[in-house]
């Protein structure tokens, strides 16, 4: 038969006959190649570029994480898969498109903040369109692990604390990447990440052990992941951390039991960077061929970057330590989802689409209204903000006022530092003709020393209002950026101290890919503004809050500690044994300095009491709750209700109050809105046992909306 007419070739078949098709055709050396996953231009300051390696063209996948995207490469690599093996199959291309490509949307926990889901959606179809136009195949986002602790660098990869909220916005994200119409091949594929259980590194160390409950990884770490599996995410990808004595990236526990048994994934698993051969370092394996065994036969299909599985599959078959239904299995996986992608029509990115463009315009005003909405007004004392029009001489202070970088954050890779608007240009562009604005950079983000102090102080004294930029470099967080405490680093929070010594009010906006310590600064600040890492338009966004052209609505997606001794901190504690003031700590209390979905507004808003339709809800009906907000201010907004529940008496303790639905929406000056919540006692009431199974009991349950609270039973 011509090679063109070969089954697997044939588009018009069925996906499943032409996997088979070609696994029949396979030798056992392409199979084990097609598991194997290498580097090709790969910035990750954290792997070693692996781009000297001489590769195969069997191989199966390559990273593309370059700086600058290298279309050519990818072209010239994949036409030697396609011309120059036997079988003609195309490789796989996978970048970490985390927070946008080239156009750089707020980092994923300041997303989380903004409420909006759509917007999630969009921006990763945004990232999909810019990253696939340079021969990206495959993202290896969403990252939907769940973070209580800020120590940890990659917090800020995250969309924050709350399960429920991160199954939301995983849904949006897998849809944004892969495309929204059922039945057609994926814009990218998504990879769900890293699973499980990683967000619970001990001590908020990266890369380290968890020790996590089979009760709390089933309640708190695992429902993103099923939330994404069900909307439809192509990939998986095993994490690195020790899971309770066995590692995520053998945990067959993990991988096949809950993943592929109970939840029906169908979908590719691949390793975590180097997560094959780590399994040594983790006492979990003797040798390069026991970590593979472990991979492989936990559920690993892929292997990325180690070169493990290539290395010693073959002995380990022959050894009967590993099935050739496992390996077929794996191959299978991997196969269906370059079927999926289209990659065996289309194997090439057309190099037209190659240019180092400039980010669209369309990107552009999202990336800005994202960011907007992603930022949350903490403080705002005597309503300060938005400026005055009495203020005539403004100071720019801090060292994030004129940095650009800084406001990419973590995984921005092709994200340009000089297509990032700063803050300081922002809000230059946009200040009122008459307003003078000047600067100074006071001291370094670390390190350095005072000589700048006078300076700065000088202008404070001279200037009617301050904005005092402070916070952290790209590098304070992320992957393998984790730090012991989440204080301002080198000299700026004694900057801060004396520039509020002045008198001159004082507005700090806090640039940082965590929440970071703001205990002794906080009282001397007149409004406190998070604007994390606010992405290419952040200043612009900051600009158009701090000046009033728009009105804050942004909401913490995770609790902002006072100090970082209070880690771990999170609304969805469990209560203790003793009220308080009993169990808290004696210098600073055990209440945050903001709670969770803590944000201001310029306007305000009145809750009604919550209503609902009937006191008790049986398991085969839902139960209405509605509340009626009222923008009660002169200025427009937009309200984010935060409907929490509370199961006050259980036979598995549940939390103090737990985030169970959410929505937002604009609100006219004087205008009302009725927020509903349907509650689904299946979905909503009911909690998972350590095995999972989920237990709805009779009984009372408390609600809570914004100051409202109310009762309703569960009859069984
Ligand atoms: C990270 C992953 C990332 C991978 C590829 C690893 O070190 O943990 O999140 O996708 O590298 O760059």
């Amino acid at each position: 038969m011509a090679a063109e007419t070969l089954p697997y070739r044939n588009a018009r078949l069925p996906l499943e006959q032409r996997v088979r098709d070609l696994l029949g055709r396979m030798t056992l050396e392409e199979k084990i190649d097609q598991l194997h996953q290498c580097g090709a231009g790969d910035t990750n300051p954290n792997n070693l570029p692996l781009l000297a390696e001489q590769f195969r063209p069997t191989y199966g996948s390559f990273i593309l994480n370059g700086a600058q995207p290298d279309l050519a490469l990818r072209n010239a690599l994949q036409r030697k898969c396609v011309e120059e093996s036997r079988l003609g199959i195309p490789a796989i291309f996978g970048a970490d498109v985390i927070h946008g490509y080239r156009t750089i949307f707020p980092i994923p926990l300041a997303q989380a903040c903004s409420w909006n889901p759509e917007l999630v959606r969009q921006a990763c179809a945004a990232a999909a369109e810019e990253a696939r136009a340079q021969g990206v195949d495959w993202t290896f986002a969403p990252m939907v692990d769940i973070a209580v602790d800020a120590r940890w660098g990659r917090i800020a990869e995250t969309f924050g604390e709350s399960p429920c909220a991160a199954s939301i916005y995983c849904e949006a994200a897998v849809r944004g990447y892969q495309g929204l119409e059922a039945g057609t091949s994926p814009a990218l594929a998504a990879c769900l990440k890293h699973f499980a259980g990683y967000g619970n590194s001990e001590g908020g160390r990266d890369y380290s052990y968890t020790d996590i409950s089979p009760q709390r990884l089933w309640e708190m770490h695992l429902p993103p992941f099923a939330a994404g599996v069900k909307a439809g995410a192509r990939t998986v990808m095993s994490a690195y951390n020790d899971l309770n004595g066995v590692p995520a990236s053998a945990n067959r526990h993990l991988l096949t039991e809950i993943l592929r048994n109970r939840w029906g994934f169908e979908g590719l698993v691949v390793s975590d960077w180097n997560a094959v051969r780590q399994l040594i370092n983790q006492g979990f394996a003797a040798d390069e061929a026991e970590a593979a065994e472990k991979a492989i036969n936990a559920g690993v299909d892929l292997d990325m970057a180690d070169g493990l599985y290539r290395k010693h599959l073959g002995a380990l078959m022959q050894q009967t330590r590993v099935s050739p239904g496992t390996i077929d299995a794996a191959v299978q996986r991997i196969l269906r989802v370059k079927f999926d992608l289209g990659l065996f029509e289309h194997p090439f990115c057309p190099p037209a689409s190659g240019e180092d463009l400039p980010p669209r315009g369309d990107f552009l005003k999202l990336a800005e209204e994202f960011a907007a909405q992603s930022m949350v007004l903490l403080k705002n004392r005597g309503d300060i903000l938005p400026v005055a029009g009495s203020v005539c001489r403004l100071a720019m202070i801090g060292p994030l006022g004129d940095e650009k970088a800084a406001l990419l954050g973590a995984w921005s890779q092709q994200g340009r530092a000089h297509e990032v608007v700063s803050l300081l240009e922002g809000v230059r562009e946009k200040l009122p003709a008459g307003v003078q604005l000047r600067a100074a950079q006071g001291c370094a983000i670390d390190g350095g020393g005072r000589d700048g102090f006078a300076e700065a102080v000088a202008l404070a004294r001279d200037s009617d209002l301050v904005l005092l930029c402070l916070g952290e470099s790209a590098q304070m967080s992320g992957e393998n950026a984790s730090r012991s405490t989440l204080r301002l680093p080198g000299l700026q929070q004694e900057l801060a101290l004396a520039v509020a010594a002045t008198g001159t009010p004082v507005v700090l906006l806090v640039v940082s890919g965590r929440p970071v310590e703001l205990a002794a600064v906080e009282p001397g600040m007149a409004a406190i503004l998070a604007v994390w890492q606010p992405g290419t338009r952040g200043g612009a966004a900051v600009a158009d809050l701090l000046l009033g052209r728009r009105n804050p609505s942004g909401r913490l997606s995770v609790t902002w500690p006072r100090t970082t001794g209070q880690i771990p901190i999170y609304h969805n504690m469990r209560p203790r044994a003793r009220v308080s003031p009993n169990g808290e700590y004696q210098d600073f209390g055990t209440t945050p300095l903001y709670e969770f979905g803590h944000g201001l507004s310029y306007t305000r808003f009145a809750y009604s009491p919550i209503r609902l339709r009937r006191p008790t809800v049986s398991p085969d009906e839902t139960l209405q709750a509605e509340v009626t907000v009222t923008n009660t201010g002169r200025r427009d907004g937009t309200e984010t209700v935060l409907w929490f529940i509370r199961d006050p008496a259980a036979g598995i303790t549940r939390p103090l109050k737990e985030l169970t639905h959410f929505e937002s929406a604009a609100i006219a000056a004087g205008a009302s809105r009725v927020f509903q919540f349907e509650i689904n006692p299946a979905r909503d009431l009911s909690f998972p046992d350590g095995d999972g199974r989920r237990i709805l009991e009779p009984g009372e349950i408390l609600l809570f909306a914004g100051p409202e609270s109310a009762r309703f039973n569960v009859a069984l």
